[in-house]
């Protein structure tokens, strides 16, 4: 096997409401960095509640513990030359903010993306029902609705994928990365 992509490692975290795009674009921007040969691993939310975070629910300090959690490995995979792709809703600042401050302390590159699909999009698309069950009184905490979600003030990207194909958007992420010199 040749070894000319090179070894470094970054996050991306991909944080926006639930149906946003974050799995989408992280499948996609995944598949396009494997076959130039990167080492890429993506730590999806859904994934993570079932085993590194079972037993977590959905308050503050739980999602929170989630996000600390999943940044963690994030950091120790992305400090070790791996592209870790995080499509995780992360809806609080100070924890998204305190995975950066991790990767900051080693030295790990460390990028915020914000799919910033307006909440009536999101709710129309509804991959997973959420909206529906929480209009319907059968789901409460929902966030974007009755739970809170803290837009990033200064993300490295804004994505509009209500104007995008999910391949639109994993290409400005991937130019993002490339601009860095990540890739
Ligand atoms: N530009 C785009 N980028 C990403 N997804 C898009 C875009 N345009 C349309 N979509 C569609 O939006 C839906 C997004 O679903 P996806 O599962 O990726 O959301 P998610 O943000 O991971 O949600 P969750 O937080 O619930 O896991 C998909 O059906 C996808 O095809
Ligand atoms: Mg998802």
């Amino acid at each position: 096997m040749t070894t000319t992509a090179r070894a470094q490692g970054a996050t991306v975290w991909l944080t926006g409401l639930p149906s946003a795009g974050k799995t989408t674009i992280a499948r996609v921007l995944g598949s396009r960095l494997r076959a130039e040969g990167h080492r890429v691993e993506v730590l999806d939310g859904d994934e993570i509640r079932r085993f590194l975070s079972a037993g977590l629910g959905f308050s503050r300090e739980d999602r929170n513990t989630n996000v600390q959690r999943i940044g963690l490995v994030a950091e120790v995979l992305a400090r070790n030359g791996v592209l870790a792709l995080v499509p995780v809703i992360a809806p609080y600042a100070d924890s998204r903010e305190a995975v950066a401050k991790r990767h900051a302390a080693s030295g790990t590159p460390y990028v915020e993306v914000h799919v910033a699909t307006p909440v009536e999009v999101c709710s129309v698309r509804d991959v997973k029902g959420l909206y529906a069950r929480q209009a319907a009184g059968r789901l409460k905490g929902l966030t974007g609705i009755d739970d809170p979600y803290e837009p990033p003030l200064d993300p490295a990207l804004t994505l509009e994928t209500d104007l995008q194909t999910p391949e639109e958007s994993a290409a400005s992420v991937y130019a993002v990365l490339s601009a860095r010199g990540l890739v």
